[in-house]
């Protein structure tokens, strides 16, 4: 029996907005960058539309010209385990860097929201663009964006190889005998490799889904490679259905290369819809939020990309300036497209800016043509889902409530959760203990 592939839904949660202006619209909450009322607020709407998951970004390094939201703001593992305790089936996803922190130490804390929650959390696995980042973590050096995805790899050998240290039915917990485990299921990993050492076992087991769902969000060549390798899940942007699909099927071929199905990972864009009763009224809304944006404000936004670079020495009317290498060693296949784009269409300082600080979004409008989009492209292997970006939170409830029992009646998407497990309803199978399966090969 062949089941119907499904739509799958997740919703970023994302305080005071992503520009750096949305702050100031009198929908906002000011504070909702740090306000746990907000995030539970937010993250119950998107339960209440059958979301796989909430997903929280994170970043290491803020000077005065970064957006509001990233100038104070939770830290994902605690607001998630928060949202854990209030919440029964949507998946708990947060980012963190492999380029900043040990695997030991992230193994255990996702291994712990992952039993907290009964197998519902997600590692957005990043290498950190900011170079800055460096300086927060007493280091000299960020390293280049190749050797991060070196260093990413081996990380997440490491992590997984961690998660496996104990088998599923090791702890007999049995008080009659005194026998608290089973040592035959406990395993060292006594990894050595280029960048760690690391003994083992991991003191925690796994979850009902074995391990965290692994996100990946590069999409430059090496990010690809390590999403096809290593992640059951991929986060993008696409602002063409092309593009998307070209994206789609290159990672999907990757991961088949690798000795992977197509299907054991998931491509999932962001997206920003905008939703009116009217075309006119989503126009509307669209506005309300660019109208916020200055040139100056537009400017600090886009020089994040460039590793703070000050645009503001450029003449604004002015083809965009030549950057050479900047940007490269940070958020590389970003800076590749904005590059790309202003040479191709000819655009000045002032157009690439505003375009970055205030994207038209592709899925504005109506409830029917919002979904008509989203359909287009999940039918058109654009998209296995989409992550849900709503600049006010008015858009998330907006979403839920006009645009899901669209995609609910079209059939694409579900009424109810099928699994209790972030894997269970992404569609992705345990991963069976790897010591548990090699006893299994030779039929012990
Ligand atoms: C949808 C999406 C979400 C991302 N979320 C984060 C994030 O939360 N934190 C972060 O440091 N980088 C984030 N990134 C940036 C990437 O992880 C990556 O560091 C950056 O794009 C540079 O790598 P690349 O050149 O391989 O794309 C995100 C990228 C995308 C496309």
């Amino acid at each position: 029996m062949t089941t119907q592939r499904k739509l799958k839904l997740g919703a970023i949660v994302h305080g005071v907005g992503g520009s750096m202006t949305t702050w100031r619209h009198p929908e906002v909450l000011p504070d909702a960058s740090v306000n746990f009322e907000f995030y539970k607020r937010q993250t119950l709407k998107a339960e209440e539309g059958k979301f796989d998951l909430v997903f929280i970004a994170d970043g290491l390094y803020i000077t005065e010209k970064s957006i509001p939201h990233f100038l104070n703001r939770f830290e994902p593992i605690t607001i998630l385990s928060a949202l854990a305790a209030v919440t029964s089936r949507i998946g708990l996803v947060g980012t963190l860097s492999t380029s900043y922190s040990e695997p030991f130490t992230v193994a255990r804390q996702f291994a712990s929201l992952d039993k907290i929650s009964n197998g519902r959390a997600g590692w957005n696995v990043v290498t950190s663009p900011l170079e800055g980042s460096a300086k927060n973590f007493s280091k000299k050096d960020h390293p280049s964006h190749p050797e991060r995805y070196r260093i990413a790899s081996e990380y997440l050998q490491v992590t997984k190889g961690l998660w496996d240290s104990w088998e599923d039915d090791a702890f007999v917990r049995d008080k009659e005998s005194g026998v608290f485990f089973d040592p035959s299921k406990l395993h060292t990993l006594n990894h050595e490799g280029e960048y760690f050492s690391v003994q083992g076992p991991l003191n925690i087991d796994r979850s009902k889904q074995g391990q965290p769902v692994i996100f990946q969000a590069g999409s430059s060549d090496d990010g690809k490679t390590l999403a096809a390798k290593e992640a059951d899940a991929v986060f993008t942007g696409h602002d063409k259905l092309e593009d998307a699909q070209a994206f789609y099927k290159d990672v999907k071929e990757r991961a088949v290369a690798y000795g992977r199905s197509a299907d054991d990972i998931v491509i999932m864009p962001g997206i920003n819809p905008i939703i009116g009763r009217t075309e006119e009224e989503a126009e509307r809304k669209y506005k309300e939020i660019a109208g916020l944006v200055t040139i100056e404000k537009a400017l600090d936004y886009l020089g994040r990309f460039f590793e703070h670079h000050d645009f503001s020495q450029y003449p604004l009317d002015e083809p965009f300036p030549e950057l050479n290498g900047i940007g490269s060693n940070s958020f590389r296949s970003t800076t590749d497209k904005i590059k790309k784009d202003a040479k191709e269409q000819g655009l000045t300082l002032r157009e690439v800016a505003l375009r970055a600080a205030t994207p038209r979004s592709k899925f504005l409008g109506t409830p029917e043509q919002v979904a008509d989009q989203i359909q287009a492209w999940f039918e058109a292997e654009g998209a296995d889902g989409f992550i849900i970006h709503s600049e006010l939170p008015s858009g998330l409830s907006d979403f839920v409530e006009l645009v899901v029992p669209i995609l609910q009646e079209r059939g694409i998407y579900r009424t109810d959760y099928e699994h209790d497990t972030l894997r269970g309803n992404l569609g992705l199978n345990i991963p069976v203990n790897r010591y548990t399966a090699a006893r299994q090969e030779v039929g012990i």
